[in-house]
């Protein structure tokens, strides 16, 4: 198949800005330190209705917070589009970058990830412990990767039907994982090996290929690992990886939970280790993927802002 030039795609991604609602208002609470946030596939740092009112959100409940929330690139386009099409190790460079130059965080700062903002968010964990990440909250985020693609946010498609062809043209082709960043975390279940071999972000951050006593060491610096998982979440297969679960090797129909998987049972990235400290926190938000309440929020996830 032909491969569409990143710039023509820029036009089809404005119908992606508002296609991602969170209705979300709110009221206070004291200081406390920082939240970076980052978005989602197909969202951007800056959409009001989904991280501008996230970042509206978190402000007036914790009154006088900093929030910053990510722009990979210059723009709010490009940030929309290294989404999909920026290599997911050369984003979390560029956030460890934009981290550490930020003086309003030396003292360190909380951590809010969408999605796949939520694997990325736990790589700048593991891989840039300076400025100090406090307590990582995962949305959704697919820790185990994802094997199946089966839509996108919202109806505007386009963008999305593409990145499920090169999907299906071969995740693990070479060319395809340089740079999708879908591909750098799918995750087949049948053929392990193969994955373990060619993924070139999860399987690295998930000690597939080696184990980084590095990536285990930061990891254990948290405070806290809360993983929130949607319960009818209809975009990420399977829903058990947004809490570090997976299929069992040779299926993709029964699964495993993250304390039945050899990751956590070698203890080769500290989970367990910070499981028995008490540091993970495994949440369900009843709802679609990235759907959840005001309520929901400051019940649930205020208390690891403040
Ligand atoms: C997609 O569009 C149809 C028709 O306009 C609408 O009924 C449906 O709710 C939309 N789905 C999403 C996910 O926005
Ligand atoms: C994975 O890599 C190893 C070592 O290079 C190689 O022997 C093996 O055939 C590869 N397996 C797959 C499925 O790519």
């Amino acid at each position: 198949m032909a491969i569409t030039s990143k710039t023509s795609l820029f036009a089809l991604m404005v119908v992606f800005l508002h296609s991602c609602a969170h209705p979300v208002t709110a009221k206070s609470t004291n200081s406390s330190l920082p939240v970076v946030l980052w978005h989602g596939m197909g969202d951007s740092c800056c959409n009001p209705l989904s991280m501008g009112s996230i970042k509206s959100l978190v402000e007036s409940l914790v009154p006088g917070v900093y929030v910053k929330s990510l722009m990979i690139g210059s723009n709010i386009i490009s940030d929309t589009m290294n989404g999909f099409f920026m290599n997911a190790n050369d984003q979390v460079t560029d956030v460890c970058k934009q981290l550490a130059s930020d003086p309003k965080l030396k003292a360190g700062y909380n951590a809010m990830g969408f999605s796949q903002g939520g694997q990325f968010l736990r790589a700048v964990a593991q891989r840039c412990p300076n400025p100090p990440m406090h307590n990582l909250i995962s949305f959704g985020g697919q820790h185990q990767g994802v094997y199946g693609f089966p839509h996108c946010p919202g109806n505007s498609s386009t963008v999305c039907d593409y990145v499920r062809e090169l999907l299906n043209l071969g995740a693990y082709n070479d060319y395809v994982q340089g740079f999708l960043c879908q591909a750098e975390y799918w995750h087949d279940p049948l053929n392990e090996e193969l994955y373990r071999n060619k993924s070139i972000f999860l399987a690295d951050i998930n000690q597939e290929k080696v184990v980084n006593p590095t990536y285990k060491a930061n990891l254990q610096k948290l405070n806290k690992f809360v993983m929130v998982q949607f319960s009818e979440d209809t975009m990420v297969q399977p829903k058990i990886s947004e809490w570090f679960g997976f299929y069992k090797p040779g299926q993709a129909k029964v699964t495993y939970t993250l304390q039945e998987s050899p990751l956590y049972i070698q203890d080769k990235l500290g989970l367990k280790q910070m499981d028995k400290e008490g540091k993970l926190v495994f949440l369900t938000a009843v709802g679609d993927h990235l759907q959840f309440t005001n309520e929901f929020f400051k019940q649930s996830i205020l208390p690891f802002l403040k």
